[in-house]
């Protein structure tokens, strides 16, 4: 290879990493004035939470572990509506904000994870809404399925039924999807 070309790819590859973390916009403290939202979508606020992934005993298993997105646009609301819709229309009991853009649902919150200090963790505006409190580095702003209309059929009878009745609620589901 020249040293004209060299440098050519040098600086190709260095415009990549440039470009490519530009497209991640970083969270930035948010005003004091910023608020997390009360409740949306069936859910409400429950506080800030610890992040479980550097845990000793979480196998870096996330507080919130069935499903993610993040974005640059992110809102709590946008969020909440995510885990609303859940996986193939079975809401997440759980929905939590973390970084400003990160967005989890889960229908269990890791046994890990504890209430901690918001005014001192969940310090992060939205990445959508500078008014908006969207968690911290490694807390989540934390969210609570309390609409109970919005659980799915199978999700309320395991949670009030015996472990037997929950899975003929599962079969039946399988089956159902099979069909
Ligand atoms: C950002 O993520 C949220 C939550 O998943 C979603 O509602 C929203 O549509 C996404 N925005 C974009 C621009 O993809
Ligand atoms: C939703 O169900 C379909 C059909 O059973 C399956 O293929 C798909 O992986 C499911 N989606 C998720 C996110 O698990
Ligand atoms: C998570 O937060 C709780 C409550 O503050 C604390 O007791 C616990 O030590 C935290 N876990 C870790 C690993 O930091
Ligand atoms: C929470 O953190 C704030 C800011 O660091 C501090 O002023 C406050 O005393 C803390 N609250 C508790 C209960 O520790
Ligand atoms: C931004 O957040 C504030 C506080 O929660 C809310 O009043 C406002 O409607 C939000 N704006 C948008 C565009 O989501
Ligand atoms: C979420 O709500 C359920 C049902 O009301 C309750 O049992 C649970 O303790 C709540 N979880 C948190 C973290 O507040």
């Amino acid at each position: 290879m020249s040293a004209h070309s060299l440098l050519f790819f040098l600086l190709t590859a260095v415009l990549a990493c440039l470009t490519a973390a530009q497209s991640i916009v970083n969270p930035t403290t948010a005003a004091a004035s910023a608020t997390a939202l009360a409740s949306a979508y069936g859910y409400t606020y429950a506080g800030c939470y610890n992040e479980t992934t550097g845990f000793a005993g979480s196998g870096g298993a996330r507080a919130l572990a069935d499903m993610s997105s993040a974005n640059n646009t992110m809102t709590a609301a946008s969020c909440l509506d995510f885990c609303s819709q859940g996986n193939n229309g079975t809401t997440m009991q759980y929905a939590g904000i973390e970084y400003g853009r990160e967005c989890y649902c889960g229908q269990y919150l890791s046994a890990l994870s504890e209430e901690i200090n918001a005014t001192a963790r969940c310090i992060y505006a939205c990445d959508g809404n500078s008014s908006e409190i969207c968690g911290g580095a490694l807390a989540l702003s934390l969210y609570n399925l309390t609409d109970a209309s919005k659980h799915s059929i199978a999700w309320s009878l395991v949670a009030a039924q015996p472990a037997w009745y929950g899975t003929a609620a599962l079969i039946t589901l399988i089956v159902a999807a099979v069909l």
